[in-house]
């Protein structure tokens, strides 16, 4: 059996009951209900669960981006994908490159040195997790889109990455295990309501083990819809703290970030008066999960 496919195994559970799943031949097959999901390549699995959740939304923007989460589920698998992976640099126009480049050198600073499993949530085409291959054991990148899976599979195999899992699922009906990674990141992924927002950190934070670390961001609303279109939905910092609250997250680091190459990261004169009259583009949240188990309680 392939050391990527056992992976699977290890790290998921059934989506729909949360049953254990073990690999028969080609298919990674539910303990509980008998479901079985397929593996398309050694590396490449599609978990999805048996039906999409669905939702009301409260806003325009909310009900658009539901709309687009249910045509993404509805996606049947195909290794013949016409539309670029999200984000892909190759398919970016060139202003944006450095922005991008701003954005990858943040993550590579804030995440630790080792970050063992890894898990990207939202990966499209992986432009932020290729580059921190070589600091993982193993690394998970998930998506539901098939265009997104399908590229991060081939850019895998290209770069012949050995320790690369890809998992086709819906973070919605989380396939993942309970406290099985060492590093979580989901950039960009924040922004689209704030049920979808709480729904998806309790599973970054369920996942995460004890002592983990997770990397995510939002998007600034005093930046959104000024600077920027107001295609995704974004928060304040007060708005921020009290999402992150109502999930239980209490150990973080919240930092601006400036999205804006004009704008240095290091401290200055003229940076500490640039920033206090421009409002930060994101916010990150640098989250360690950390507690003290009944059973084995601290020490006064
Ligand atoms: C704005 S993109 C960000 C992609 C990547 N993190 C980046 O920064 O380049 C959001 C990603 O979330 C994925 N996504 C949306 N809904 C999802 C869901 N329910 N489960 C898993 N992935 C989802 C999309 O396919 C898309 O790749
Ligand atoms: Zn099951």
């Amino acid at each position: 059996m392939d050391r990527l496919t056992k992976s699977a195994a290890e790290l998921l559970v059934c989506p729909d009951d949360r049953g254990d799943l073990t690999v028969v031949e080609n298919h990674l097959t539910c303990g509980r209900c008998h479901r079985s999901f397929k593996v398309w390549a050694p590396n490449l699995v599609e978990v999805l669960p048996l039906h999409k959740t669905v939702r009301v939304g409260q806003s325009r923007l909310e009900r658009r981006n539901i709309g687009r989460y249910e045509k993404i589920f509805d996606e049947k698998f195909t290794w013949e994908i016409a539309e670029p992976p999200w984000g892909l640099m190759e398919s970016l126009p060139l202003r944006a490159h450095g922005r991008v480049l701003k954005q990858l050198n943040l993550i590579k600073r804030v995440l630790p040195d080792k970050l063992g499993i890894f898990c990207d949530v939202s990966a499209g085409s992986g432009r932020y997790d290729f580059e921190l291959l070589d600091r993982c054991t193993t690394a998970v990148y998930s998506d539901l889109r098939v265009a997104d899976v399908v590229h991060l599979y081939r850019e895998t195999t290209h770069r012949a990455a050995s320790n690369v899992l890809i998992v086709r699922c819906d973070y919605w009906s989380s396939p993942y295990r309970g406290e099985i990674f060492d590093t979580v990141l989901c950039n960009d992924t924040l922004i689209y309501g704030l049920e979808h927002e709480r729904r998806l950190l309790e599973t970054i934070y369920g996942s995460l083990k004890n002592g983990g670390t997770a990397l995510v961001d939002f998007h600034n609303r005093m930046h959104s819809g000024i600077w920027h279109a107001p295609y995704e939905i974004g928060y304040t910092i007060r708005e921020i703290k009290r999402l992150l609250n109502s999930v239980g997250i209490d150990r973080y680091e919240l930092f601006s970030y400036y999205q804006e190459e004009w704008i240095s990261d290091g401290a200055s004169y003229f940076k500490n008066l640039l920033t206090s009259m421009v409002p930060p583009t994101r916010y990150f949240v640098k989250i360690v999960k950390s507690f003290v188990s009944d059973e084995n309680p601290a020490l006064p």
